[in-house]
């Protein structure tokens, strides 16, 4: 696939209904791509007035595919799906996630399972399943959206950072495997951004480490994302002060003060 040409390739993005997806979704629009857009049932009505407008406003194809991806067989049905409306995908973009914010032993299990389900086990699948066809053809590109929480544990929100570093690991091991196949995986690794994903998993509206981090726009957060994904940049930490702490300080500082720091600066302030 020619670098930064995206005019005319079928480009699938998950959890495209709000946040970071959206943005994503009209950066690639942009482009000139044809969409498929994920996302869960309950958001159908919203996707399909926001595939409406996209194809309006660019002049592309969008199809909408509101399927629960924390269903046993949901990544499946999404790959058929997607397999009925277009004969290959160019550009898969994992990005739909959940959050539960609390001490792990007092969020229920439920919970933790359907996060494991979405944030992993649905990346892990589609990413097999479209890889197959993509090394057939030659060429393609999956983005991860991960997080900068893959690179440290994060206190009272152990699994989401849990999860996103099993994708983390995953995708850089799986982007070396694929080397010489025309098949690249890229991670988008952003801070915290100000989407649902943070009100609805009941992620405290002041931690002290926004203070540091800062919280990011999601249609800045996209731009950037499709910028290093034009680069092929196989790693994006987007701020020079996140790529700081999440690439250099952790690897320098003690486990155990990491851990101590997480803990602190992730705390709610009241
Ligand atoms: N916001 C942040 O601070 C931040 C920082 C770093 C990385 N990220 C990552 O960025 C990605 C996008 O998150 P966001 O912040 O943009 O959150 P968001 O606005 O809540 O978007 C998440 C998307 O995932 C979809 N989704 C959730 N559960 C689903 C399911 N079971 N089946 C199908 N779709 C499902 C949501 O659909 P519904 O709306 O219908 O539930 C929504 O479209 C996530 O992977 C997240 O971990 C976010």
């Amino acid at each position: 696939m020619p670098k930064s040409d995206l005019r005319g390739k079928n480009v699938l993005i998950t959890g495209a209904s709000s946040g970071i997806g959206r943005e994503l979704s009209r950066c690639f629009a942009a482009e000139g791509s044809n969409l498929l857009l994920g996302c869960h049932p309950s958001e159908k009505d919203i996707l399909e007035t926001w595939a409406t407008e996209l194809a309006g406003r660019y002049g592309i194809r969008v199809s909408g595919l509101p399927i629960d991806l924390s269903d046993s067989r949901g990544p499946e049905d999404l790959y058929d799906s997607v397999k009925r409306t277009v004969d290959k995908i160019d550009v898969l973009v994992n990005n739909a996630g959940i959050l539960h914010y609390g001490c792990f032993s007092e969020i229920p299990l439920g919970d933790h399972e359907s996060l494991v389900k979405v944030n992993v086990i649905a990346y892990l699948k589609l990413m097999r399943l479209f890889m197959t066809d993509m090394v057939k053809a030659g060429e393609g590109r999956i983005l991860n959206v991960v997080s900068a929480a893959a690179f440290q544990p994060t206190v009272y929100h152990a699994t989401y950072g849990a999860s996103k570093a099993f994708i983390q690991s995953l995708s850089e091991a799986v982007n070396e495997e694929l080397k010489g196949t025309g098949v690249r995986v890229f991670t988008f690794n952003p801070s915290y951004t100000k989407t649902p994903l943070l009100s609805r998993g009941g992620f405290p509206e002041r931690v002290w480490w926004y203070r540091i981090s800062g919280l990011g726009d999601p249609a800045d957060m996209a731009r950037k994302a499709m910028k290093a994904f034009k680069q092929e940049k196989p790693l994006y930490i987007p701020g020079i002060r996140n790529w700081l702490i999440h690439s250099v300080l952790i690897r320098v500082m003690p486990r155990s003060l990491l851990n101590t720091l997480s803990g602190w600066v992730l705390r709610e302030e009241r």
